[in-house]
């Protein structure tokens, strides 16, 4: 049955560095071909942080552009989550940090770590405690500087990521529109097919682990790949089911932008033809928990998220952890 959503989206916003890594530069840096990296992922291009770049000036610049687009000051957030991995510290939470430099000085403000799922994680505890807790104006942001922890002598990954940050400012809905229908999982079973192994407590910052490399991220594409596409599947059929609806009636998908063969697997299987789905992985590549929230800010900018729409977003990271969500714009 579809319930009648409680928070919407006021406003959106988002932010990459300038800097821009070509598939060409690649060539440069690792034996790999632009051919290669475009037939097996879409990829072209992606935004690239200097090193030392701190994540929270990044989220504070997406962060601005939505509380603009919002016509929400800083004195009505009361609320503010962010998905990441790569926060500019291992504490305080990167979040803390952003309230502080957005001038936010009434308001709870935590990360979340759900890698990729950040994102869509934050929004369904944003709603959460929107409703059982009182909060009135959430900012929800998914941020990495992921080429922060990528080796860039592993053709495997290195082609892979790419910086950004995305962010929506949430509050009550005003009738029918808003987020319809959302689910989360996780399951740590598979926690070492995507991960980071340094940086927290086993695997100290010592020279030897640094050379060998513990403090990348390492992945089994191949098997990352098959659950994505099952997972993706499965939470948005979710969804759907639990709204009582199809694949038909979704005027648009916001698949995770990891790799185009996956978006088009995902879409495949709904019978969504592509102009359907949403696509920006040739610019950006793999940006994390700021996928999604870059692409819908770049829809709605564009004109392209219409009053009533449908949206669906769904999304698969590290963990394992994968959610989706329905949004009626
Ligand atoms: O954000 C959510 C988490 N991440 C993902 O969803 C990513 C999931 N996985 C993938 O997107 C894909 O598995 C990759 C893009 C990572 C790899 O694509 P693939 O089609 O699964 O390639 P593969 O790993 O099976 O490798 C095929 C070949 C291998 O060579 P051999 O063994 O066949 O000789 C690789 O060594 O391609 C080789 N290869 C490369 N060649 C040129 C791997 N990386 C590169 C590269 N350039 N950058």
């Amino acid at each position: 049955m579809q319930r009648r959503p409680q928070v919407m989206i006021l406003g959106t916003g988002r932010a990459v560095p300038e800097k821009i890594l070509t598939n060409t530069d690649l060539e440069q840096m690792v034996e790999t071909s632009d051919e290669w990296i475009v037939a097996r992922t879409g990829i072209r291009q992606r935004h690239l942080a200097e090193p030392g770049a701190a994540l929270s000036d990044l989220v504070v610049e997406a962060s601005r552009s939505a509380m603009a687009d919002a016509v929400v000051g800083a004195d009505e957030i009361d609320l503010i989550i962010l998905g990441t991995v790569t926060g500019d510290m291992k504490f305080p939470a990167t979040a803390c940090l952003v309230q502080e430099k957005l001038g936010v000085k009434n308001a709870v403000a935590f990360d979340i770590s759900a890698a990729c799922s950040g994102f869509l994680y934050g929004l369904q505890i944003a709603e959460g405690l929107m409703m059982s807790g009182g909060y009135r104006r959430a900012l929800v942001a998914g941020g990495e500087i992921l080429t922060s922890m990528v080796d860039w002598e592993d053709r495997d990954t290195c082609v892979l990521f790419g910086d950004g940050a995305g962010a929506v400012v949430l509050g009550p809905t005003d009738g029918e529109r808003g987020l319809l229908q959302a689910c989360m999982h996780s399951d740590g079973a598979h926690a070492d097919l995507l991960y980071n192994p340094g940086g927290g407590c086993i695997h100290l910052p010592t020279a030897e682990n640094a050379a060998a490399k513990l403090f990348s991220i390492r992945m089994e594409g191949r098997e990352v790949f098959r659950h994505a596409v099952t997972s993706m599947g499965a939470a948005l059929n979710q969804v759907l089911e639990q709204a009582g609806l199809s694949a038909d009636d979704l005027d648009l998908l916001i698949p995770h932008q990891a790799n185009l063969r996956i978006i088009e697997a995902v879409a495949k299987r709904f019978k969504l033809p592509m102009d359907k789905v949403y696509v920006n992985v040739d610019r950006y590549g793999n940006t994390s928990a700021a996928s999604i929230p870059i692409a819908l800010d770049e829809l709605r900018r564009s004109g392209e998220l219409k009053k009533g729409a449908l949206v669906g977003m769904v999304t698969f990271g590290a963990g394992f952890t994968w959610a989706a969500g329905l949004i009626r714009i």
